[in-house]
């Protein structure tokens, strides 16, 4: 059996939690009657309601199953990383001195931090297996023939963000192993020929990893790659909707 002292630690801890989190219940729910009269108050103006019906409004052929859902998977984890990373962006600090302690702070005192950062960590992870998943789907499908070529190399190119994403976002953290880890992979550019010392020097701003890495990375983590992937994606999504999803096998 537990001792009283740390039921009592347990107790405090997550009635503590409940605390907080009725601050947040009443932003959320303030947040929904305000969308709410907003949404009343545009569709009058707007029309939003049949727009909306027209693109959402589109039949799903009988073939479409389970495996097909797996770049819509892949894609609520993307989305859910922009939110957590948003909400990391509110504490984290990118500078050397700072940003290991600001981690710990997310993690131990920020309230959800621990969670919040658990989601951006998992979902970034997962997303790997759903969108090999995906790739797996479309090659037994044939779905990367013409028309839907361009589409392939559009994803395979979604394929490499995902990955700079995991690369960049690694350092972030600025641990042993984060810092080694980057140490070890900015190196492997300087292997090929001609261009490749030139491009692992851009990516560590210098002869080591330091803040100007941190820095780097910190930009391309949060704003570079964001912003491509938001745009191949519409690229993608828009070339699903024009040439429709691929027939039964
Ligand atoms: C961030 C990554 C990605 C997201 C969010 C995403 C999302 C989607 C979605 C929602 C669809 C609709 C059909 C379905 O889900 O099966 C789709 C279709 C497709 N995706 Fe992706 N995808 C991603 C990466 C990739 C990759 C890595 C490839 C291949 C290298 C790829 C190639 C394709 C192709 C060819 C189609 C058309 C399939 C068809 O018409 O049956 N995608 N994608």
């Amino acid at each position: 059996m537990k001792s009283d002292g740390s039921n009592n630690k347990k107790r405090s801890f997550w009635l503590d939690q409940i605390e907080r989190s009725v601050n947040l219940r009443w932003i959320i729910n303030w947040l929904g009657l305000s969308t709410g009269f907003l949404y009343g108050e545009l569709d009058d103006r707007l029309d939003l309601r049949s727009a909306l019906q027209k693109i959402l409004k589109k039949p799903v052929p009988k073939h479409v199953n389970f495996w097909f859902c797996f770049g819509g998977f892949t894609f609520l984890l993307f989305l859910t990383n922009i939110i957590t990373g948003i909400l990391l962006l509110m504490y984290y600090r990118p500078t050397i001195d700072q940003a290991y302690d600001s981690i710990v702070h997310i993690t131990n005192n920020v309230p959800f931090g621990w969670l919040v950062r658990g989601f951006h960590h998992w979902a970034a992870n997962i997303m790997v297996i759903t969108v090999l998943i995906h790739m797996i789907r479309i090659y037994f499908h044939g779905a990367y023939k013409h028309p839907r070529d361009m589409n392939w190399v559009i994803g395979i190119t979604l394929l490499l963000l995902i990955m700079a994403f995991g690369f960049t976002g690694y350092l972030l953290p600025w641990n042993q192993v984060s810092f080694w880890a980057t140490t070890i992979g900015a190196e492997i550019p300087s292997t090929f020929p001609v261009l490749g010392k030139y491009f692992t020097y851009l990516l560590k701003g210098g002869d080591s990893v330091g803040q100007l890495a941190l820095t780097r990375f910190f930009a391309f983590h949060v704003v570079i790659l964001p912003w491509i992937t938001v745009g191949l994606l519409a690229m993608h999504f828009l070339m699903v909707r024009r040439l429709g999803i691929s027939g039964p096998l």
